[in-house]
C-alpha cells in the first residue's frame, strides 16, 4: 500500500538514498533540506531547518495539506562534533543537540497528532552505534543520541496505544557525506592542546572506518523493508560484525575491560 513517508535531511547520504528508493517503490515522499536542491523526481522538496522550529511546523503543515496524512516519520538529519569534551566549543554542544536531537524532537511533536487523528503511524529515528556506547572524541554526538535512544523509549510507550509504532535505527560506519561535514565541527586544537595527540590519532581512525564504511543505499534498503513491513522490530543494528560484536560485548564484560578494549580500538592511552 503507498504511503505518506516524511524524511528529514535528504541532501546526502541516508535521507538522498532512501528518499530515493522509496519514491521508486511507490510512496509518496516528501524530503527535507536546509537549502533547495534538485532531488530525484517523485520526491517533494521542503525547506526546514531543524534549529529553526517555525519551518519544522511549516514543512509538517504543507504535508498535512497535500496528503491529509503522515504515515511514515523517518527522523535522519543530523550532524558530527568531534573533538575533547574540554576544548569543543559550547556552541558546537548546543548545534549537536539542537540538530541531533532536539530537531528529532520538535518534528515528532508536530507529526504526533497528525498520526493519532490518523489512528497510526511509524516513526523511525536514526540514532547510532555512538547511541549504544560512548565514544571518545564524540561526546557531544554520542551524548545526543544517548538522548535519542531515551526519548525513543519513552515515546514507543506513550504511543503504542494509538497504533504509532518507533523503531530506532543503529547504523555503524557508512560512507556518506558525515565525515567531510564534520571537518566545519571540530574542534580547534593547537601545540598546547594536552588531548592534541590522542584526539588527532583518534579522528584518524574514525575517518578510516567511516571511508571503508558500507554504501548508504544498504540501509536505505533496510529502512524501506520497515516502512512496509507489517511488524517491524524496535530496533536495527546495521553495522559490521564487529561493531555488532562491540554492542554486545558492552553488554556482557565489566565495564573497566569494555573500556580497555574500545579505548584500544582508537588509539588511546588508559590507566586501569
Ligand atoms: N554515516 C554514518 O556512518 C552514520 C552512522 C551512524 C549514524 N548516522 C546518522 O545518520 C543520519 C544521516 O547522516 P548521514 O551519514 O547520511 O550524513 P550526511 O550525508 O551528512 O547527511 C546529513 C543530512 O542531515 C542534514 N542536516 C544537517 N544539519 C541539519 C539541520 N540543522 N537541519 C536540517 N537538516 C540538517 C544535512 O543537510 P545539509 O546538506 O543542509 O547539511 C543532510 O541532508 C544522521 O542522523 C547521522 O548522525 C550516520
Amino acid at each position: 500500500m503507498k504511503k505518506v513517508v516524511l524524511i528529514t535531511g535528504i541532501s546526502s547520504g541516508f535521507g538522498k538514498q532512501t528518499a530515493r528508493l522509496l519514491s521508486q517503490m511507490g510512496h509518496s515522499v516528501y524530503g527535507t533540506v536546509r537549502k533547495s536542491i534538485q532531488a530525484d523526481p517523485g520526491v517533494n522538496v521542503l525547506i526546514m531547518d531543524l534549529t529553526d522550529h517555525k519551518s519544522i511546523r511549516e514543512a509538517v503543515r504543507t504535508v498535512v495539506e497535500k496528503e491529509g496524512r503522515i504515515d511514515v516519520l523517518i527522523n535522519n538529519a543530523g550532524m558530527h562534533t568531534g573533538g575533547p569534551v574540554e576544548t569543543l566549543p559550547s556552541e558546537f554542544l548546543r548545534l549537536q543537540m539542537e540538530t541531533s536531537f532536539l530537531g528529532m524532537v520538535h518534528v515528532t511533536r508536530e507529526v504526533l497528532p497528525v498520526m493519532r487523528s490518523n489512528n497510526g503511524g511509524r516513526i523511525i529515528n536514526i540514532s547510532s552505534i555512538g547511541g549504544l556506547m560512548g565514544l571518545p572524541f564524540q561526546g557531544f554526538y554520542s551524548a545526543s543520541k544517548f538522548a535519542v535512544e531515551g526519548f525513543s523509549e519513552a515515546l514507543r510507550m506513550e504511543t503504542a496505544g494509538f497504533n504509532i509504532r518507533v523503531v530506532v535505527i543503529n547504523p555503524g560506519d557508512f560512507h556518506t557525506n558525515n565525515s567531510l561535514n564534520r571537518r566545519s565541527y571540530l574542534a580547534p586544537s593547537g601545540p598546547e592542546d594536552p588531548y592534541a595527540a590522542q584526539f588527532k590519532k583518534s579522528l584518524a581512525i574514525i575517518e578510516h572506518d567511516e571511508g571503508k564504511g558500507w554504501d548508504p543505499a544498504l540501509l536505505a534498503k533496510t529502512l524501506a523493508r520497515i516502512v512496509e513491513c507489517a511488524n517491524p522490530r524496535q530496533r536495527y543494528i546495521v553495522g559490521s560484525f564487529d561493531q555488532k560484536l562491540a554492542v554486545l560485548l558492552k553488554k556482557v564484560l565489566p565495564g573497566r575491560l569494555f573500556r580497555m578494549i574500545l579505548a584500544g580500538h582508537y588509539g588511546l592511552r588508559q590507566k586501569p
